[in-house]
């Protein structure tokens, strides 16, 4: 790098769920403006669902790079992998370009920009980094189903079920709403904890919330049927039927 180059800033953006139309004015205005679009992508084929949503904001001939990146339960495995995407956004920011992070929902939310922000925090503290927050899944789920998602004193649990039920077991069964996020694996261990904590009855399950193949299950118990999709979260309240 040049010594006069002035590093360029890192935008951590949140894309929404799905809806490209559930971007932030802020959002839409960066990504006019950045030199570099970078988002985490599938290994097996460079998709990026994120960059599907963002692409009617992104500003024609803007560099668009996908990451490679395999969701790994071994914690050594994903910092190794982040540390190597890390590098790449590093080596343009370190040239002057201004540079976009995707992420889906929002930046900060259970999100792959969480990673990277780690490694740059520690490896490169003198990058300007902006997060953007965006329009998380379970906000856009509960807009959908026109059902709010915690109100007066009640209190709202957001957690993963990518362990089954045991996130919810652990935080306790008290919460007066529930999120579960990662609700696709062990969804018959899910049902049982939502059930030990008279939840079952009064939950409901979107898929792809805001996409063109959105379902939404009334009945959870359906889930154990007909395996839901990665993409698919349960919202579930004590105190009213979710819009059922
Ligand atoms: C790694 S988390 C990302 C959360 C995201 N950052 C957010 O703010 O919503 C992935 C989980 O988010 C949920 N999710 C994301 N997009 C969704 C959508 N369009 N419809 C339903 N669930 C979604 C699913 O539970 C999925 O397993």
């Amino acid at each position: 790098m040049n010594m006069e180059t002035k590093t360029g800033t890192l935008y951590g953006i949140g894309v929404g769920p799905g809806d490209p139309d559930l971007l932030t004015i802020k959002a839409v205005n960066i990504l006019k403006s950045v030199d570099v679009v970078f988002a985490a992508s599938s290994i097996k084929n460079k998709h990026s669902l994120a960059v599907d949503i963002a692409q009617p904001h992104i500003s024609e001939g803007t560099d668009v790079r996908a990451l490679p990146f395999q969701m790994s339960n071994n914690e050594a495995e994903r910092g190794k992998l982040w540390e190597q995407n890390a590098k790449i956004i590093l080596s343009e920011l370190q040239e002057g370009r201004s540079v976009a992070f995707l992420t889906l929902g929002d930046s900060l939310t259970y999100s792959t920009f969480g990673y990277l922000l780690k490694i740059i925090k520690q490896t490169a503290p003198h990058i300007n980094v902006v997060s953007v927050p965006g329009i998380t899944s379970y906000q856009a789920a509960a807009a959908r189903i026109n059902t709010p998602l915690v109100e007066g004193d009640e209190s709202l649990l957001v957690t993963s079920g990518a362990r089954g039920g045991d996130e919810l077991r652990k935080c306790g069964t008290s919460a007066d709403n529930v999120v579960l996020l990662k609700a696709y694996k062990n969804v018959t261990d899910i049902n049982s904890a939502l059930k030990d904590a008279n939840l079952l009855e009064n939950s409901i399950g979107i898929s792809k919330c805001g996409r063109k193949d959105e379902q939404i299950v009334r009945d959870v118990r359906e889930f154990e049927k007909r395996k839901p999709d990665y993409w698919t979260l349960v919202i579930a309240k004590r105190n009213m039927a979710c819009n059922k």
